[in-house]
């Protein structure tokens, strides 16, 4: 359906600007994309590297009926329908890092920030960040990323037009969003463990105190990582884990 896009040319980051969107009252479903950002955010405070011209750079607005404890899992919805959308547009084949990295041969070629404003028992908006690397060759990736991040022109060795992309991810989005809305998660979290390449490997818990490490078997219901330590079964809710190369 029709939405509000708000459309710039360069901005702090795109998840400020929806969250001042939200905050001024904006529908669901309202936009925020940038050509460039100068203060792009990633998790656990670190930044985004997002050159003019070369990314999708995108903050979606949402106001979901359901509890706030429900809101995280708005990401891997986001990370489904993205993956879909980047699969079916360009045929590279990736796949979902928990909880919401997309890689590509082990390097991560999309990032997912979720932030969220809720009272009491009720959510005020949730705000997607995502951004995706699209025409950005390896050299241009600053050294500290050269060896953990790639495109998806140097996955499909070509450069790939953003906006079919950028309307099969917002139709996607839509799509999996109303599933959820009508259906619930089951459905969604069937296809995240699809389109999962952590299911099955062996992960380094990090941020863990003590060293902890083992096979990551499933998410359960509300999206954690359950990952099979020394015969127990332990739940990851939040953090990072980093999957052993073999
Ligand atoms: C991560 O992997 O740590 C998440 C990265 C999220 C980056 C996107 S780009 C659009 C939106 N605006 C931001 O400042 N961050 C998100």
């Amino acid at each position: 359906g029709q939405k509000e896009i708000f459309y710039l040319e360069n901005i702090d980051s795109t998840n400020n600007e929806a969250k001042k969107q939200a905050n001024l009252g904006c529908h669901e479903g309202a936009i925020v994309l940038s050509e460039m950002q100068n203060g792009g955010r990633g998790r656990i405070s670190r930044s985004w590297f997002s050159p003019a011209g070369k990314g999708i750079w995108l903050s979606v607005v949402l106001r979901p009926p359901f509890h706030p404890y429900d809101a995280p899992k708005c990401t891997l919805l986001a990370a489904v329908a993205v993956t879909k959308a980047i699969r079916s547009v360009t045929q590279v084949q990736c796949g979902i890092k928990w909880p919401n990295d997309i890689l590509y041969e082990g390097k991560k070629i999309v990032g997912i920030l979720t932030e969220m404003n809720a009272e009491m028992d009720a959510i005020n908006y949730v705000v997607i960040g995502i951004g995706i690397n699209v025409n950005i060759s390896q050299e241009e990736f600053p050294l500290e990323l050269r060896q953990i991040a790639t495109s998806l022109s140097v996955a499909a060795d070509k450069p790939i037009p953003r906006l079919p992309l950028l309307q099969e991810i917002l139709s996607a989005l839509e799509k999996e969003y109303h599933k959820v809305i009508q259906h619930g998660f089951v459905e969604m979290l069937d296809e995240w463990r699809e389109l999962s390449v952590t299911l099955g490997q062996t992960v380094d818990i990090i941020g863990a105190s003590e060293k902890s490490s083992g096979l990551a078997v499933d998410i359960d219901k509300d999206g954690a990582l359950l990952v099979e330590i020394e015969g127990r079964i332990e739940k990851i809710i939040a953090g990072d884990v980093s999957i052993r190369p073999r």
